[in-house]
């Protein structure tokens, strides 16, 4: 059986950076032959040159934006990482909470979502460590590039396997229907959150300053894949739409590429960053 080239790896590198931004190392090549499989089954082809030779040919933007989106890595967990999740219910919710109590309303950002369970992380602390925010304006907001993450978190429907993994067993009570294997959130907290389609890295920008600012943004485990140049320029627009107080989680090893423009914080075992205002 041949192999495809390594033009046709490139070619299919370049196409994926192009549309997500995501730099895929050549030493994961391999990556596409088991990610592509359901694609080139839906197309009815039998090997990846194939489809490198149909995009190339066709220039196929529904095709390629499923090869891009089906590159990308949507590992995820409810409370992962839970250092976060349990400073912000210590030190940093009450203290916001405190400082909004005039609006009363708090904005969330899961920017790079994935299946959901970010969100309905957030949703879960709130109404689980703040019950008298039900009677404020609660927002959570959740985007993906990826189409088929953003269908799932919408859902809010787990498997028993995800549902193990980071959930404390009284939350799976409070807050999850169950039916066989299946576990699903319950309206209270789905009603808070809401998901869409979106690329961080294209123009317009998921979110705009005209919009109200966000209270706390959680930009974790997605920069890792971008290039420097992308991270620099995907935090400009994040800082644009942070509140001037508001604060920013990002994945335990990611730092912000334009240090000058952030400040960050060391408490509870974890790091997240306050937006420095230009003097
Ligand atoms: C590893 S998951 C992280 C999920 C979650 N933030 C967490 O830390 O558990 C990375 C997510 O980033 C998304 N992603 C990759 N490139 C993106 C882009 N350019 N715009 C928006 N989302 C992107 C992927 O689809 C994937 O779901």
């Amino acid at each position: 059986m041949q192999t495809p080239s390594s033009v046709d790896y490139g070619y299919l590198r370049q196409l994926v950076f192009g549309l997500s931004q995501n730099v895929l190392d050549p030493s994961r090549d391999y990556l596409f032959e088991t990610r592509l499989t359901k694609i080139l089954r839906d197309q009815g082809m039998a090997r990846l040159e194939e489809l490198v030779q149909h995009l190339k040919v066709k220039r196929d933007s529904i095709l390629e934006r499923s090869v891009a989106e089906a590159m990308t890595i949507n590992e995820t967990s409810f409370f992962r990482d839970s250092r976060p999740f349990e400073l912000l219910r210590t030190d940093l919710l009450p203290a916001l909470i405190e400082s909004r109590r005039n609006t009363r309303a708090l904005r969330f950002w899961s920017a790079a979502c994935s299946t959901g369970q970010e969100a309905y992380s957030l949703a879960m602390l709130m109404r689980e460590h703040f019950p008298l925010l039900a009677a404020c304006n609660l927002r959570i907001e959740g985007t993906d590039i990826c189409a088929e993450v953003v269908e799932r978190a919408q859902a809010g429907s787990y498997h028993r396997i995800e549902i193990n993994r980071g959930l404390p067993a009284r939350f799976v009570v409070r807050y999850f229907d169950h039916a066989g294997e299946m576990w699903t959130v319950k309206p209270e907290i789905r009603k808070l959150c809401n998901f869409r389609n979106a690329n961080l890295c294209a123009s317009p920008f998921p979110f705009s300053r005209a919009d109200d600012r966000f209270d706390v943004i959680f930009l974790r485990n997605v920069m890792l894949y971008f290039s420097q140049e992308t991270r620099k320029t995907l935090l400009a627009a994040i800082h644009r739409v942070l509140a001037p107080d508001g604060i920013l989680f990002l994945g335990s090893s990611e730092q912000p590429a334009d240090p000058s423009i952030w400040t960050p914080v060391l408490a509870g075992g974890t790091c997240y960053f306050r937006p420095r205002q230009p003097s």
